[in-house]
């Protein structure tokens, strides 16, 4: 029989190992979640497909989830975003992971395929479970249902390249197993989902009234999206910039399009490496932020033709687009941080002169002759031309997804379809479960003080409606 897994190379399983085992000592939250739950197992029985970046924080979560009980199989999220050692380390250790650093989208669609593709239980159930990064692998299950069912649409596909592959794969397994999707969109019990991208999509999907199984929003959970986003990319943007490019930074100008977590991160990121930053927003309220923060607000058409450094942040498409790219002086450097690669119309730079310089950084050739340098095609470039952001902030962000998971696999009656956030306490717990590696001693309310501001000694601390 052939091997359960597709890796790059699996003698790099040693390496990996090695890493993994110094970015334990930086997850305290997942290494407190294998001692609260490793002997209690509350995932027994829980059939995980994971599509996420198949780092090295990524293979930290895979082992925490098996170490609670969960069978898993994993694909990565992104075709630039797999770090080769990981994955082997992981397939190494009995896990089926399909993940390359530089898969192609066909690839990609093939691999999270496959990691759906668990033996069937006794009740004939194979996956169960899906934890999901920017929401392919429910899109995949969902939209192959629906064209089981006749119909083709559901949400929008960033681009027509990723359409015809997505469609193509759905097609070849519905000749495999006819009416596989289906049987699968029946047995999921939850999702929980990473990002603010696949979280915009699941919202979607409940308005429309076709998301038949419950979501944890993990990304909304405040020691997500207020730690990684932000933090994280403060570390991770400019880390991929450098790798890139061993571009100086100080001195140049750099504009950040748009100003939510990840912006904020960025633009933080590139003012710290002593870059001029200028922010657009489209937001009243976070284009106000960026200013105070001290950030002239600007409009992309405005200064296309003056900054050095292009990075795009919005979740949104076409924010960079073919007019902005034309005004650009020679070898202005372009990349994109948001989830997708529609930020940047890659697709109307197709007809130019590429060359590619490594892997991940093009030089593209202008009609005017001016060059610009494009990093990872378009796609999230600090997973593309660096390895993400660092275990501590994984941490964070993984921890809620180890609680999600247990919540929705362990009361799936208390969870009708529809999106939901984790309870402020298990927020606060996250965060308590990394105060003490940064060091930080915890004040402790006295019981008066606790009544006098309305909250218990041991929290929740804050309102649902505290914005932190
Ligand atoms: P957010 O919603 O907090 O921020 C996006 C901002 O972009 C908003 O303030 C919005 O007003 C602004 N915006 C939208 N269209 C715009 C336009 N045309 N021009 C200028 N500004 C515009 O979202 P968040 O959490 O910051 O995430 C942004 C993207 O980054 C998402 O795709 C998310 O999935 C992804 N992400 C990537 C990470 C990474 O490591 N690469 C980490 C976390 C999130």
């Amino acid at each position: 029989m052939s091997a359960d897994y597709v890796v790059k190379d699996i003698s790099l399983a040693d390496f990996g190992r090695k890493e993994l085992d110094i970015a334990e000592t930086e997850m305290p939250g997942l290494m407190a979640c294998r001692e609260e739950f490793g002997t209690s197992k509350p995932l027994k029985g829980a059939r995980i497909v994971g599509s996420l970046h198949m780092t090295i924080q990524t293979a930290v979560l895979i082992e925490t989830l098996v170490s609670l009980g969960a069978d898993v199989r994993w694909a990565s999220c992104n075709i630039f975003s797999t770090q080769d050692h990981a994955a082997a380390a992981i397939a190494a250790g009995g896990t089926p992971v399909f993940a390359i650093k530089g898969q192609s989208l066909v690839e990609h669609w093939d691999y999270l395929d496959r990691s759906f593709q668990f033996a069937e239980n006794a009740d004939g159930i194979g996956a169960n479970m899906i934890l999901d990064d920017g929401g392919d692998a429910t899109l995949y299950v969902l939209l192959g249902a629906r064209v089981e069912a006749g119909e083709d649409d559901l949400i929008a596909v960033p681009t027509s390249e990723e359409e015809e592959a997505i469609f193509a794969q759905i097609r070849k397994r519905m000749a495999q197993s006819p009416g596989w999707f289906t049987k699968t969109r029946d047995a999921i019990i939850g999702v929980s989902e990473e990002t603010t991208t696949g979280v915009h999509r699941l919202y979607e999907l409940h308005k429309n009234g076709q998301l038949p199984f419950p979501a944890i929003n993990v990304n909304d959970s405040v020691t997500k999206s207020k730690f990684d986003n932000k933090y994280g990319c403060k570390e991770s943007l400019v880390d991929g910039i450098r790798r890139a490019t061993d571009t100086m930074m100080a001195g140049k100008v750099a504009v950040v399009c748009g100003y939510g977590d990840v912006g904020k991160g960025s633009a933080a990121s590139l003012a710290g490496a002593g870059a001029r930053v200028k922010v657009t927003e489209i937001d009243p309220i976070c284009a106000l932020q960026a200013a105070m923060d001290g950030f002239e607000v600007v409009r992309l058409e405005d200064v296309a033709g003056e900054a050095d450094i292009f990075i795009t942040t919005t979740g949104n498409k076409d924010v960079i687009r073919i007019e902005h790219m034309r005004q650009m002086k020679d070898m202005a450097i372009v990349g994109n941080i948001g989830h997708f690669d529609n930020e940047i119309q890659v697709a109307a730079l197709k007809n130019h002169k590429w060359t590619n310089v490594k892997d991940q950084v093009d030089m593209i050739e202008m009609p005017s002759g001016n060059r610009m340098i494009l990093l990872s095609q378009g796609r999230l470039l600090n997973l593309g031309n660096a390895t993400g952001h660092p275990s501590f902030v994984m941490s964070a962000s993984f921890t809620n997804q180890v609680l999600a998971q247990i919540e929705l696999f362990t009361k799936p009656d208390d969870y009708a379809p529809g999106v939901y956030i984790l309870p402020k306490h298990l927020d606060e717990k996250v965060a308590r479960l990394h105060l003490a590696k940064v060091g930080a001693k915890l004040t402790e309310l006295a019981p008066e003080q606790a009544a006098y501001i309305g909250v218990t000694p041991e929290g929740p601390f804050k309102p649902e409606h505290y914005r932190y």
